[in-house]
């Protein structure tokens, strides 16, 4: 489980990207994190791992404090970021050996793991050759191979299909949802309306740091009868506090 209460975080420069959230992800849910740019979506993921630290309010990761207990907690995290482009000048597998030793994968299992991945990915033909050269899609899949690669329990996805093929985008919705079917918590963020509507058990929309709703699909329909999502979003983002006039 992955429970967040009343997290607030200001930058240097005074930005309050994130403002007293509260929300969790039950196992065996998939959550969407839905805002528009700048919501505050990557910044609370980052504190969910641990890259970031709250001002105020607290983040449990299975039970464990990621402030407290970083690496209890950090050991049930699978996170995938929001930029691939990193770990350049690695190997493929090289990087997936990396993130084994960090996490203590038996050579046995990390064989295993990224073989398996890698084929589900079609990565396989991949692996040997440097993540430079790789596209942007491959080395979103790389990530996120090296992501699954300890098992994770708790999956924080930040943008997870961005540049994955439709293949490939197919294959981890699939795998989120077997994931949660385990009885798992999944977390991901994404600007695709329409993959949130067919994937998400509950989702939360975040705008200037703050939740503006947080429950079930059926739940938001409700209030907004006959709207597709896309208009409900677009109608949440008007109506709210520091709207743009304009709009
Ligand atoms: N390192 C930083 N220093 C200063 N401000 C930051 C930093 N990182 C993010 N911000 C600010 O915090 C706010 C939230 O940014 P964040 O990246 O969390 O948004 P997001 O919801 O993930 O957006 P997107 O959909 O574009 O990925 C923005 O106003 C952003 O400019
Ligand atoms: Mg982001």
């Amino acid at each position: 489980m992955i429970k967040f209460n009343d997290v607030s975080k200001t930058f240097d420069g005074g930005v309050k990207a994130v403002d007293h959230v509260s929300f969790d992800v039950q196992p065996g849910e998939i959550v969407g994190f839905i805002g528009p740019n700048g919501s505050g979506k990557t910044t609370s993921m980052k504190m969910m791992t641990g890259i970031l630290k709250p001002d105020t309010g607290n983040i449990e990761i299975g039970g464990y404090d990621i402030t407290t207990n970083p690496l209890e907690a950090k050991q049930l995290i699978g996170y995938i970021s929001d930029s691939p482009d990193q770990f350049m000048r690695l190997i493929g597998r090289e990087y997936l050996d990396f993130i084994a030793d960090i996490y203590g994968v038996s050579l046995e299992d990390r064989v295993k793991r990224a073989d398996a991945l890698s084929e589900r990915f079609g990565m396989a033909d991949a692996l040997d050759r440097q993540i430079v050269s790789y596209s942007h899609g491959m080395r979103q899949k790389i990530m996120v191979i090296g992501a699954l690669i300890h098992e994770p329990d708790e999956w924080i996805l930040d943008e997870p299909m961005t540049g994955l093929d439709p293949e490939s985008a197919f294959e981890l919705k699939k795998m989120m949802r077997e994931h949660a079917d385990k009885g798992h918590a999944v977390l991901f963020s994404t600007h695709v309306l329409e993959v949130a509507e067919k994937l998400c058990d509950r989702v939360v929309i975040i705008r200037y740091g703050k939740v503006l709703f947080s429950g079930t699909l059926d739940e938001l329909t409700a209030l907004y009868p006959d709207t597709s999502l896309e208009e409900i979003f677009i109608e949440m983002m008007k109506d709210k506090e520091g709207a743009d006039e304009s709009l």
